[in-house]
């Protein structure tokens, strides 16, 4: 009789499992035996990439492989306007920013402490999420649920009077 997909991979999990695989490992096996779009995209390369953004509205340093943190964002512009808005955020370079829900605008490093993956803002919850592991960090960086057992990097995050600039420093 023909077993079902489900049945295989169990059968293929406790097999692997009997090699003593990570369930990382497990989860790759799945990957290649199955199509591709049952697998989330978390599990490809969790790294994220980093380096400055080229379009406008940015000047200065957001990768903090490259030196201190230290640039402007012009909230004018198209592609940052949106963080005028709470409960929106952008990736600029190594740092998440964001609106969060009272209305600051913060600015942390993007990379999960666990394994490196792009985080996310979550406005309902108001939180940061990684969707690799489900970590999950205060908006002030601080290690709420883990695996992740280290805090996000802060960086200070200045809006101008006019509320049209700014400034992420470290
Ligand atoms: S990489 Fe973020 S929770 Fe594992």
């Amino acid at each position: 009789m023909k077993s079902n997909p489900t049945t295989e991979q169990m059968k293929r999990g406790e097999f692997m499992r009997s090699l003593g695989l990570s369930s990382a490992a497990l989860m790759a096996f799945y990957c290649m035996g199955t199509t591709l779009t049952s697998c989330s995209k978390s599990n490809s390369d969790p790294t994220p990439s980093t380096g400055n953004p080229t379009g406008s509205g940015f000047t200065g340093n957001a990768d903090a492989s490259k030196g201190a943190v230290n640039f402007t964002l012009d909230l004018t512009s198209s592609t940052y306007s949106k963080l005028k808005t709470a409960g929106q955020y952008a990736i600029v370079g190594g740092i998440i920013v964001a609106k969060v829900k009272s209305g600051s605008v913060i600015a942390l490093s993007k990379t999960c402490t666990h394994e490196g993956t792009e985080v996310q803002y979550r406005a309902t919850q108001d939180d940061i999420y990684c969707s690799n592991h489900g970590s999950e960090y205060a908006v002030t960086g601080a290690v709420k649920v883990g695996p992740a057992t280290q805090a996000l990097t802060q960086y200070k995050a200045n809006l101008s009077s006019d509320g049209n600039t700014l400034t992420v420093t470290a």
